[in-house]
């Protein structure tokens, strides 16, 4: 049977491509590696809770149309994300707002607060910051840093502060406000019943096969269709000619526990350097879900390595070069490359919903 797209991957690129293409007439097979539909979108149920498996996954953009599109296919709740921070067992709120300056010093205004954090940054006298670690002390001064920024950062990085480039932090924001939302977004969720109704809501209709690798049986694959959209590693779809790109990865422990509530809060981070998690998440609360038992995530930040899921593309000097030379490449074929993994970029959700929707609407509109 010849398809006119060949979609690699079921996660929301190939998911939003697809849908848009049938909408178009336009017959499609979608294949993905993995034994689920989503990417890594995915919620896999246990004890009726929808687990994340590939970490927390929260929606919120202040697109409306792209809130209007999403909302076309499931409702979504009105979860807030609204993380808390446990450093050596103190508890603090994020982002850093009045209620984390009254437990960090027990002021009471904005502008006690304000003159905190001046004196501090005062007491710093960074005056030109050379690392990660001078740059967030001349941002929010030494308590702010020391107790939840140092230790988290450091996890994620698998590096020291000191050791890691300025400009990852660009801004620190601070919010005068008793104001616990960690985004600043119009619109934000998590769909009722889960991602996998959003991703089915996009499939429906759609011929879908699952535990096929596009490189294991490239050229039958290739021949089945008129086109092919890619959402895979693009270094791995040119055989690592220019070199590997490089991530940073995440192992996700998830345990099922025999009681209702953990910790009372869907997302927990862990900001001293002796917890070797950034996170732990309770999945039953981004649903308020009252089941008996619950499920939790710890998140470990890891080195990557071929056998590794890619989740944060490295975007540093060198790798943006050798992105820059498969993407020259990228451009001569007759593929259409689209989602993180094919364009070595981080998206939300919104944004890749968005690139979708862009790509298909410059194709489909020229048909
Ligand atoms: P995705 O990775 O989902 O899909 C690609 C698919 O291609 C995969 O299913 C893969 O198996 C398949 N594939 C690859 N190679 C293949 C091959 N050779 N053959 C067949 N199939 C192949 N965003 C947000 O808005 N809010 C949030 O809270 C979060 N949280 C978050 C946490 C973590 C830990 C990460 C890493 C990311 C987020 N995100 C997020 C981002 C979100 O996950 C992201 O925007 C989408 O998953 C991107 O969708 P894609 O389709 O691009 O990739």
């Amino acid at each position: 049977m010849k398809y006119d797209y060949l979609i690699v991957g079921a996660g929301l690129f190939g998911a939003v491509f697809a849908h848009e293409a049938k909408k178009k007439g336009k017959k499609c097979l979608v294949i993905d590696k993995r034994p689920h539909l989503g990417g890594n979108v995915y919620c896999e149920e246990v004890e009726g809770i929808n687990v994340h498996k590939y970490g927390a996954h929260i929606f919120h953009t202040n697109d409306k149309a792209i809130w209007d599109y999403v909302n076309s296919f499931v409702e979504f709740n009105r979860y807030t994300n609204s993380p808390v921070a446990n450093y050596q067992g103190e508890l603090y709120n994020l982002p850093f707002n009045m209620n984390t300056f009254y437990q960090l010093w027990k002021v009471k205004t904005p502008d006690e607060a304000k003159s905190v954090i001046a004196e501090q940054v005062r007491e710093v006298g960074v005056k030109n910051p050379k690392n990660l670690e001078e740059q967030a002390l001349s941002l929010v001064g030494k308590d702010i840093y020391e107790k939840l920024i140092k230790g988290y950062t450091e996890k994620q990085w698998g590096r020291k502060a000191a050791e890691l480039p300025a400009f990852i932090i660009k801004r620190l924001p601070l919010r005068f406000t008793f104001d616990n939302n960690y985004f600043y977004d119009k619109y934000q969720g998590i769909p009722v019943g889960g991602y996998n109704k959003l991703i089915n809501g996009l499939l429906d209709g759609i011929e879908t096969r699952l535990e096929v690798d596009f490189f294991k049986d490239k050229t039958e694959l290739v021949a089945m269709a008129d086109q092919v959209v890619f959402t895979g590693k693009i270094d791995e779809f040119y055989d690592y000619r220019y070199g590997k790109l490089e991530y940073r990865s995440l192992d996700f422990k998830h345990e099922t526990l025999d009681m209702e509530n953990y910790q009372g809060n869907a997302v927990v981070n862990y900001t001293a350097s002796d917890i070797p998690y950034t996170r732990i998440l309770e999945h039953k609360h981004f649903e308020f879900g009252t089941q008996k038992k619950t499920v939790i995530t710890k998140e470990y930040p890891t080195e990557w390595s071929g056998n590794k899921e890619p989740y944060y593309p490295i975007n540093d000097e060198r790798n943006s070069e050798i992105y820059s030379k498969y993407k020259t490449l990228s451009e001569k074929d007759n593929i259409i490359f689209g989602g993180r993994l094919a364009e070595y970029k981080y998206y939300d959700m919104h944004q890749v919903i968005a690139s979708a929707l862009a790509k298909c609407k410059k194709i489909f509109n020229r048909d």
